[in-house]
């Protein structure tokens, strides 16, 4: 087998998608690594679970910087300096310029909690209730300069349920997310090795 892929996880907060990654990269055989997490919220939990599991968290504090091209040449340094080659956003809440997205394309992924093309953005789960649907979901898809829009890499999908609220659909779609990104991040991976071969 060749070496396992040295990734990047971006993170903003919690971090439970981040952790099913930590989980996944531990198993035997999967084809990534993670040699960085990088959080944009110093106070992020997800930063705990890096150090817990001995990965090198770093916190890259947005609001340090005047720009945001200032704060992604802080977080494209960091990335690189890490030896990051591929990148996963889990509940990553910076909207990143086409100058950064460009400099990491095909080597970049996002989860996003609904079925693209549908609703992008946030509050998916209240407007998937709201616009009264029969079911709602999660993807994972290769990040390109509009947000929400990039090439569907794999989708899960879950029912909406009589009296479902905000909260217990997206505990639903959670479990989804969970199952999903290792599986989206492997497909990805072989992609971008198919295209380098
Ligand atoms: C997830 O629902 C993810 O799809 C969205 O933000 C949330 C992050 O949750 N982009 P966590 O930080 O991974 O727990």
């Amino acid at each position: 087998m060749n070496a396992p892929t040295p990734i990047a996880v971006l993170i903003s907060g919690r971090g439970s998608n981040l952790q099913c990654l930590i989980d996944a990269c531990a198993s035997d055989n999967y084809p990534a690594r993670i040699a960085a997490v990088i959080s944009n919220r110093p106070d992020a939990y997800g930063l705990k679970r890096a150090k817990e599991a001995g990965i090198p968290a770093i916190a890259i504090d947005h609001k340090a910087y005047e720009t945001r091209e200032d704060f992604e040449d802080a977080l494209d340094s960091a990335l690189r300096e890490a030896g990051a080659e591929f990148v996963c956003l889990a509940g990553f809440m910076r909207i990143l310029t086409a100058g950064f997205v460009n400099r990491w394309d095909g080597r970049m992924i996002n989860i996003h909690p609904s079925l693209l093309p549908k609703f992008k953005g946030v509050d998916t789960h209240a407007r998937a209730i709201a616009a009264g649907e029969s079911e709602h979901g999660c993807t994972v898809h290769w990040v390109t300069p509009g947000m929400d829009e990039g090439p569907v890499i794999a989708q899960a999908r879950v029912p909406v349920l009589e009296g479902d609220t905000p909260e217990t659909l997206a505990a639903r779609v959670l479990v989804e997310e969970h199952r999903l990104y290792p599986e989206a991040l492997k497909m990805a991976l072989n992609d971008t090795a198919s295209v380098l071969r």
